[in-house]
């Protein structure tokens, strides 16, 4: 099997929006109108769902009439919420069929369509024209892509010079060997993480310049342990979309991820940059 057939592979289950819809009903929500609150907890699939996405956001600086582009845009919850809160375009690209499908059902229901759209593609080698976008984001996607390279020169293509460029992901640390299944893969083989110094370096070779870089493990475990206190209260945590999206094997996930941040195997980052001429 291809590494993006796996990649795919491994964030379908074929029965994303029921699953999500039955969620939905079980929060009390109508799945046919649902609101941006109301889908936060399982529409921004990442390290601390909504929470990461509002911080990354107000470190932007996006007007009105920009266009962004979103990496890896999963089920659009980041694209619809920067719509929502700029007032700007997000284009967003994911090689997971089914998320683009689910995206495109919820971007409708919102009514965000004139606002957010979501192409089938690969990060790799995007279907947009050179220099098309104003800002580009993705937020924990590179972890599933060997080249990195590729993925930085691809991005430097489609921004317009002094374009920003915000990576959330999480990176290799010192601490040892991470274990899997982990949200991001079920195994070694479609998990390529980068250390900090190695993704500063290879966006500095592309064409970027660093304007900063946060390492968020302080916030992420902070998170997780808030989280876990309101599930022994009996309460839902806050953020949801790995139970939602990886089914049996979240638990597992969870913990290996909690687990690999608590060592230090692996460190959450944020890094904005820009595109240089
Ligand atoms: C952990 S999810 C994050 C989704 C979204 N960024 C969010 O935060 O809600 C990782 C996403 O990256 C996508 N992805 C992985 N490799 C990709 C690639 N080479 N090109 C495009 N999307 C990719 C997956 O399909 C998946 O939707």
């Amino acid at each position: 099997m291809a590494e993006d057939d796996r990649v795919a592979e491994h964030y379908s289950s074929g029965g994303l929006l029921d699953a999500l819809n039955q969620r939905l009903r079980e929060d009390g929500v109508d799945p046919d109108h649902p609101s941006l609150q109301e889908l936060a907890p399982y529409d921004h699939f990442h390290g601390r769902g909504l929470e990461a996405t509002d911080e990354l956001a107000a470190m932007l600086d996006i007007a009105p009439e920009d266009h962004v582009l979103d990496v890896g845009s999963g089920i659009g919850g980041p694209a619809r919420y920067m719509a929502d809160r700029f007032g700007c375009h997000v284009t967003g690209i994911d090689l997971t069929h089914e998320f683009c499908d689910v995206a495109h059902h919820l971007t409708r229901l919102l009514g965000l369509q004139d606002k957010v759209t979501i192409e089938h593609g690969n990060a790799l080698s995007m279907p947009f024209r050179d220099a098309s976008f104003d800002g580009a984001y993705s937020m924990n996607v590179s972890m599933n892509i060997a080249d990195k390279a590729a993925f930085y020169a691809e991005l430097h293509r489609v921004l317009k010079p002094g374009a920003w460029l915000m990576l959330s992901e999480v990176a290799q640390g010192s601490g040892g060997q991470v274990e899997f299944p982990t949200p991001w893969a079920r195994s070694a083989e479609t998990s390529h993480l980068s250390t900090p110094e190695a993704t500063r370096e290879g966006l500095a070779a592309a064409g970027f310049e660093i304007r900063n870089m946060r390492d968020t493990a302080a916030e992420g475990l902070a998170f997780g342990a808030r989280s876990r206190a309101m599930v022994e209260r009996g309460e839902k945590p806050p953020h949801r979309a790995v139970q939602l999206i990886h089914g049996d094997i979240a638990p597992a996930a969870m913990a290996n991820s909690g687990n690999a941040m608590k060592s230090g195997s692996v460190v959450p980052i944020e890094i904005l940059s820009v595109r240089q001429a």
